[in-house]
């Protein structure tokens, strides 16, 4: 028994520790922070022209459907539009038997640039460019380290040795990684007239990310809400009841 205790209280704070990872990253001031936090839908909207004109180069979000983007604030229309710009592998061969392409639908999610893990591969130096869809939960203080990441690329300090290939990062657990920085000054034009800083892409496309790992967040919190509005209304009957029943006894 004892030894079930203390492995378990092992566990927990190896876990801990482990989470906690050797790095910590600047808390940023984010939209859905706190329990009244929700997203803010132009946010949104600047992260996924961020996703599309420059992650979607290389990352998939294989959890995310277009029609997921309605969440957004998008019209039907507007997210038909949207889904004909990415080239999908159709699921069944054709007549011929062979496989192909064709523009999205919006039943589709959110294609990989590339064909097959291979072929990532090759174009990327042998790294694999991680599907996004979860990335912010699968992180700790995911939101923060992915800001850290997309603005963590520096020179190197002296006498530090980077291999090729790899590029120096702040944030990046062991600080070299293969992605070379993704964003640079104005490198998308907002349709907003946001002026696009590589801090304001970073913080906008990481929001976007946020949501495709927990597209639910805001109705879990009203639930929460509404579920402590319910006990504190039943702790109140509860304390009234019991006045009345105890009333005549004293
Ligand atoms: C030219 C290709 C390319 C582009 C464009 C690109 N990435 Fe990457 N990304 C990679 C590769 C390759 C890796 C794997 C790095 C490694 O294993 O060292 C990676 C890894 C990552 C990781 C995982 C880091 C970790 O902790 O494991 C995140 C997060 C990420 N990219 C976010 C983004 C975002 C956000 C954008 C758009 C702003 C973007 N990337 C654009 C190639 C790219």
């Amino acid at each position: 028994m004892c030894r079930l205790i203390l492995a378990v209280v092992f566990v927990f704070f190896a876990g801990n520790s482990m989470a906690a990872g050797p790095l910590k990253h600047e808390a940023q001031d984010w939209s859905w922070n706190g329990i009244f936090g929700t997203y803010d839908r132009a946010q949104l909207q600047r992260g996924l022209q961020v996703y599309k004109e420059v992650c979607s180069g290389c990352h998939a979000l294989k959890y995310v459907a277009f029609r997921n983007l309605v969440d957004l604030g998008y019209s039907k229309q507007g997210i038909r539009a949207f889904a004909k710009t990415f080239d999908v592998k159709n699921a069944e061969p054709n007549e011929e038997g062979e496989t192909f392409t064709r523009p999205g639908r919006v039943t589709d999610y959110f294609p990989s640039p590339f064909p097959n893990e291979q072929a990532a591969r090759a174009s990327n130096n042998g790294a694999y460019p991680p599907n996004l869809s979860l990335m912010v939960e699968a992180r700790p203080h995911g939101a923060d380290y992915l800001y850290a990441l997309l603005t963590g690329y520096k020179d190197p300090p002296k006498g530090m040795k980077i291999s090729e290939g790899m590029n120096y990062n702040s944030a990046y657990p062991g600080h070299q990684i293969a992605m070379s920085a993704p964003l640079d000054e104005g490198a998308v034009e907002y349709t907003d007239g946001t002026k696009a800083t590589v801090r304001q892409m970073a913080t906008d496309v990481t929001a976007f990310l946020a949501w495709t790992a927990e597209p639910n967040l805001e109705e879990r919190k009203s639930m929460g809400l509404k579920v402590m509005l319910f006990l504190f209304a039943f702790l109140v009957i509860l304390i009234a009841m019991k006045r009345r029943t105890w009333a005549d006894v004293h």
